[in-house]
């Protein structure tokens, strides 16, 4: 089962600001989409450090690392990228991009229990190798915690009538009775969307930590970045893509105020210049539905 890249030459592009040397990260592999555009426009000095925490995207990047000795793979999470790359002997980098959010595979798959369409074992988890599933986690959590996530990781304004009725509903051990629970609980169905959908994706993002492991690689990843180099991520919802939003902001202006309502001494620390922020063209969108809510933002390490 295959993964169209999004934003696949938009990305690069920016990514390489007409480079065509250096180390670059791709922190989200999949299945490779943006690591193998990348090295085709990298000379033979170049390398490509790409991170998963999937075991099956992991299995592709390794044969491609069979091929091609400037591509590199590493089985960890995005939030540990410095150290990961310090533990290599690399400090500093020329670029560095994410694709973040699950894969195609990673939804069509029954078996990886991420989607209400496809009934499968109640999994929902990246990286399959560890922690508790969806199953585990859902037996586990209290109703007011489940309540909360839902609301603030599905924005789902139904959460505590639903999170009650998973918590009645005792254990799950399928998409699809999970589906039918909050269907059943949810009192108003929308047009074009399953009533499951909010539900679904808040259980993906705790379970993953996804929030909090792009909190962590965000500052990392400006850290690494040499001077010039660039930072491009692609989000596919507003929660993601509010955080990369306003961390871009906030490493690109000037501290105003020192919150005592006194001219401080204007401090420069600004790590990040504004590059772009690009949606996906009609084309694209047409070609590929679920390009359609996609925002790739460019941001460049200045030099202090
Ligand atoms: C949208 S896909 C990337 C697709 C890829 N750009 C391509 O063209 O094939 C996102 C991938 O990132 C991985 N992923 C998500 N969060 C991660 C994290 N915190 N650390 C490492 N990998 C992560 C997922 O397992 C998934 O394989």
């Amino acid at each position: 089962m295959s993964h169209i890249s999004v934003l696949l030459h938009e990305t690069i592009d920016a990514l390489l600001a007409n480079r065509h040397t250096g180390i670059y990260v791709d922190a989200t592999f999949g299945r490779g989409g943006h690591s193998r555009l990348l090295l085709s426009k990298l000379d033979a000095n170049s390398h490509v450090y790409a991170f998963d925490k999937d075991p099956q995207a992991l299995a592709v990047a390794a044969e491609l690392a069979e091929q091609d000795a400037r591509f590199h793979i590493i089985h960890s999470s995005f939030a540990d990228v410095q150290a990961q790359l310090n533990a290599r002997g690399i400090e500093m980098v020329d670029g560095i991009m994410a694709d973040l959010g699950v894969s195609s595979p990673q939804l069509d798959q029954a078996e990886r229990g991420f989607s209400f369409m496809n009934n499968g074992p109640l999994d929902m988890r990246m990286d399959n190798s560890q922690g508790p599933t969806a199953r585990e986690w859902l037996l586990d959590i209290e109703e007011e915690q489940l309540a909360n996530i839902i609301f603030k990781y599905g924005e789902e304004r139904y959460s505590r009538r639903i999170a009650k009725a998973i918590k009645q509903a005792g254990e799950m051990t399928t998409t699809a009775q999970l589906a039918e629970v909050v269907k059943v609980a949810h009192p108003k169905w929308e047009k074009n969307k399953h009533a499951a959908t909010r539900t679904f994706q808040a259980i993906r993002i705790a379970i993953n930590k996804e929030l909090e492991d792009i909190e962590n690689f965000l500052p990392q990843a400006v850290n690494l970045l040499k001077p010039e180099g660039r930072l491009a991520v692609i989000s596919f919802h507003s929660l993601e893509d509010r955080l990369i939003k306003q961390f871009i902001q906030k490493e690109s202006s000037l501290a105003e105020d020192n919150g005592w309502g006194m001219p401080q001494q204007q401090q420069d620390t600004r790590r990040l210049k504004k590059i772009s922020r690009i949606r996906a063209s009609e084309q694209e969108v047409k070609e590929n539905p679920r390009s359609r809510s996609a925002w790739l933002r460019v941001a460049e390490r200045l030099s202090n």
